[in-house]
């Protein structure tokens, strides 16, 4: 069965097939507008969502598939009368072809898939892993610089606890002569985990401590809020903020991506910047969803 679990398990080969799937969708949408024709996708978001949840929404139905799900599912699904993960998924995968989970445990999606009779996609787990963003993220990176190999990528903001973050250095390690530049607060550093993932896969992982130390002919700067749903505690203000000004110091090239939401990271005054390119990033999630889950159901073609 296929499930979406972890940017770890796609290949190049594997990610270039969801990505001239979502290219032809864009093109011709219409080819597969019935392809879910029948299907029935389970959303179960257990945490807050506006693009990922509405984004996996109409990609099932622009594929003509249809929609069973519960609103916060952590306060109106059985969880809340201490029903156990494994046994909502359980009983769920008897009412659908496949399942869309946002969870706030790490291995919430691994935990599913063990028990789940149809393919779990993990739209969100925890700290961990976001695998269907950092696909769009490099669909948008490959939309926009026409290639994924020698990419120098930037990453900032909240990189402990940004499960983006997580799956988009694990996606980008697929590709060749890549440089990637972390910049945080040191509070927020990445886990040496995921710098020891990209060594091995020969990936450069530099720590900076301000934005002069990121090359100012960077390709993608990759900014996120501090995730402050998963820790208590105040940190006090935002110390790396890219506005007009800041964002003039890097190329004309580089591109200014976010997951969003967005909070006083990245300031208004960037977003008539044509490098700024955080919205179209987010409707990208549409056709990539799409392509995601015509692949989950084994109707890709
Ligand atoms: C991200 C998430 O949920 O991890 N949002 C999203 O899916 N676009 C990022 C965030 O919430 O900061």
């Amino acid at each position: 069965m296929r499930h979406v679990i972890s940017s770890g398990q796609y290949t190049r080969q594997s990610l270039e097939e969801i990505f001239e799937l979502a290219d032809k969708i864009v093109n011709k949408p219409e080819k597969y507008s019935k392809s879910l024709d029948g299907k029935v996708v389970s959303i179960m978001f257990y945490e807050p969502s506006t693009r990922t949840r509405l984004s996996f929404e109409s990609a099932v139905q622009r594929l003509g598939g249809t929609i069973i799900s519960t609103e916060n599912a952590k306060v109106y699904s059985s969880a809340a009368k201490g029903e156990t993960l494994e046994d909502t998924i359980k009983v769920i995968s008897g009412y659908c072809d496949a399942i869309v989970i946002r969870h706030n445990e790490d291995d919430s999606s691994e935990r599913a898939s063990k028990v789940s009779s149809v393919p779990i996609i993990n739209a969100g787990a925890g700290k961990k892993e976001h695998p269907t963003q950092s696909l769009l993220d490099l669909y948008t990176i490959k939309q926009q610089k026409g290639r994924l190999d020698n990419i120098k990528l930037a990453v900032l903001g909240d990189l402990l606890y940004g499960r983006t973050i997580h799956s988009l250095v694990k996606l980008i390690s697929l590709y060749d002569n890549i440089s990637v530049y972390g910049l945080s607060k040191k509070e927020f550093a990445l886990p040496q985990k995921y710098i020891d993932y990209m060594n091995e896969r020969n990936v450069s992982y530099t720590i900076c401590s301000s934005f002069d130390e990121i090359p100012s002919d960077v390709d993608v700067l990759y900014h996120t809020r501090t995730q402050y749903e998963r820790f208590d505690g105040n940190t006090g203000r935002e110390e790396f903020i890219i506005n007009k000004e800041v964002l003039n110091k890097f190329s004309k090239e580089t591109i200014l991506l976010h997951p969003l939401p967005r909070n006083e990271e990245i300031s208004t005054d960037v977003d008539e910047d044509p490098r700024a390119l955080f919205f179209k990033q987010a409707h990208n999630g549409v056709p990539v969803r799409m392509a995601i889950l015509l692949q989950c159901l084994d109707k890709s073609f």
